[in-house]
């Protein structure tokens, strides 16, 4: 059979970011420092070498800003402090400190798109007149009908519910209505004035004269607002949005005139020069953009070095389309100068263990949660396909994202009961839309005896773990042979060894049947049994496998991965 085609060239000397596995702390579960049942910053500098261990290259942090907390975090107060129940900026100083040390790079979240309504800037607007400069920070719009009793136009907050709320007057009297693509404590900024994206360019120096690596921006392709503010054309009969991907690019500008405007390229092209200003910085997209070669318009050589690759963490679990949302996303990332990032679980989805143990036609739509009254997942086979799918993840050529506790094989804690739910989703839409607290469970350090496995010594949590948390507990995994903690550090091991983030990839076909696929990247082969069948492996040195149990026989059988050396 003839080799198929190098598709990704290598790139020795890449800079680090197109290379890097770049782990997400969710900082309120990671780890507790003061026992408060909230993780913090001390907890995360506790605990920074035991990810120095795994073999990360970098950290992202959600928001540890000032916060009210409405949305955990991405609902800001002050750009500038760290808030209280995180710890301190010396706390965070200290964190940079060891981290440095420790040769891992921390990148932190800014969230440009809207901020608290607790923000200064937004209690100056509410108190300011009509049309006053303070409320020109904000997206302030007259109401429609007689009174102005109805909302500017037919917007819907991604959380549920409409995208306005209307204000009260000082004097009693109805006021001016306000834009919040998200929950009402959460009102979108106005980019189309300069003094907002003054007020950024302050932001983002801050944190780099402080040493940070760089940032994630949050809704990164929602800044700008289309002129006029258009009503979208793009909402089913429960008003929520269709998926856009089939239409073109101008059609979905029309469609949907709150995401991917083009002036939204200008705020992001200010941006990178102030990133510029400071050497070896990174900055990451969070740009809900569909399909791919829309997405790559996020990566220009001067706008951002990275976007999220949503569209690979939803693929399908099939060899078809995973070879062609690899290949593509290396291709169109590649037309404009960007590596391709991979992703399998964040703050905002369903854990990629208990995710793949779900039918897809049961599979809930993203930020929706699965609900405790939905058919119960196949755990089992979630956990194994999720070590078989970042097994294979983790060997391509680009940048790699992990979510806390993914290492551990940490499942959703999906039957959380209504009580304890703090996602707005689930208010908004009266428990109708779950939401995502399922994913944001504290994790589990140490199986023992108190409620919280060792994430503080007092039990505290602000969220219940599930009971089965307790035999994910890291110390139960660490040193242990078959875990998936010791399958994610040699993963990480074997994949720094050869150089795999900058390597040479092709698939490879010739080591392929129907229910495998196979790649080679840095001469290390990596091959993808989806089953049902087990498959002979070929000769070479088996680097690394989920399949602990692999005999002399080196059959490989279903849904497990394995990397080996030709
Ligand atoms: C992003 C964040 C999500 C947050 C939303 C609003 O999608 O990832 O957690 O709720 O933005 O800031």
């Amino acid at each position: 059979m003839p080799k198929s085609e190098i598709i990704a060239a290598a790139r020795p000397n890449a800079e680090w970011w197109r290379t890097a596995v770049i782990y997400q702390i969710y900082p309120r579960s990671f780890a507790d420092g003061n026992g408060d049942g909230i993780g913090d910053l001390p907890g995360v500098t506790s605990k920074l070498d035991s990810l120095a261990s795994l073999g990360i290259d970098a950290i992202w942090f959600s928001p540890f800003f000032k916060s009210p907390q409405k949305d955990a975090g991405y609902d800001i107060s002050d750009y500038k402090t760290i808030d209280p129940i995180f710890g301190t900026n010396e706390d965070l100083e200290a964190l940079l400190a060891k981290s440095k040390a420790l040769g891992i790079r921390i990148i932190v979240d800014i969230v440009p798109n809207h901020t608290s309504d607790q923000h200064a800037w937004f209690q100056a607007a509410l108190a300011a007149p009509e049309g006053s400069a303070a409320r020109d920070y904000y997206m302030f719009r007259e109401g429609k009908g007689t009174n102005g009793e109805l909302p500017p136009n037919n917007w819907q907050s991604i959380f549920g519910g409409p995208a306005w709320s209307r204000i009260t007057n000082p004097d009693g009297s109805a006021g001016q209505w306000y834009l919040h693509m998200f929950d009402s404590s959460q009102p979108d900024l106005n980019w189309d004035n300069p003094k907002v994206a003054d007020e950024f360019d302050d932001i983002l120096r801050f944190w780099l004269e402080k040493g940070v690596d760089g940032f994630r921006v949050d809704v990164a392709h929602g800044m700008v607002k289309r002129a006029g503010l258009p009503d979208a054309t793009i909402y089913d009969e429960n008003l929520r949005e269709r998926s856009i991907s089939n239409l073109t690019l101008e059609e979905a500008e029309t469609a949907v005139p709150y995401w991917g405007q083009p002036a939204v390229h200008d705020a992001i092209r200010r941006f990178r020069k102030v990133l510029d200003e400071f050497d070896d910085r990174a900055f990451c997209a969070e740009a809900s953009m569909s399909p791919l070669p829309r997405l790559a318009m996020w990566v220009r050589p001067d706008e951002y070095h990275q976007a999220f690759n949503f569209d690979y963490m939803t693929t399908a679990y099939e060899p078809a389309a995973l070879k062609k949302i690899i290949t593509d996303s290396i291709i169109e990332y590649a037309k404009v100068g960007a590596s391709s990032t991979w992703v399998m679980s964040n703050h905002d989805g369903i854990r990629h263990a208990t995710r793949l143990g779900i039918a897809p036609e049961n599979t809930p739509r993203p930020g929706d949660g699965i609900h405790p009254s939905d058919p119960a997942p196949d755990e089992a086979l979630g956990l194994r396909r999720a070590r078989a799918a970042t097994a294979f993840m983790l060997g391509l050529p680009g940048s790699s994202y992990l979510y806390q506790g993914e290492e551990l094989g940490l499942p959703e804690a999906w039957q959380l009961e209504g009580k304890y739910r703090q996602d707005p989703t689930y208010a908004r839409t009266n428990g109708k839309r779950i939401g995502r607290d399922g994913c944001r469970v504290p994790l589990p350090w140490v199986a023992d005896a108190t409620a919280s496995n060792g994430f503080n010594t007092t039990g505290e949590s602000w969220l219940p773990q599930p009971a089965a948390y307790r035999t994910f507990a890291r110390n139960l995994q660490d040193g242990v042979a078959g875990s998936t903690l010791e399958l994610y550090k040699r993963l990480l091991k074997e994949r720094k060894a050869f150089v795999m983030g900058s390597g040479e990839f092709r698939w490879a076909e010739e080591f392929q049947d129907k229910n495998t696929l196979a790649y080679i990247n840095n001469g290390v082969l990596v091959l993808f049994n989806f089953g049902p069948e087990s498959v002979i492996l070929p000769a070479g040195e088996v680097l690394v496998t989920t399949q602990h149990d692999l005999t002399a026989e080196r059959e490989l059988e279903h849904d497990q991965v394995v990397w080996i050396k030709l």
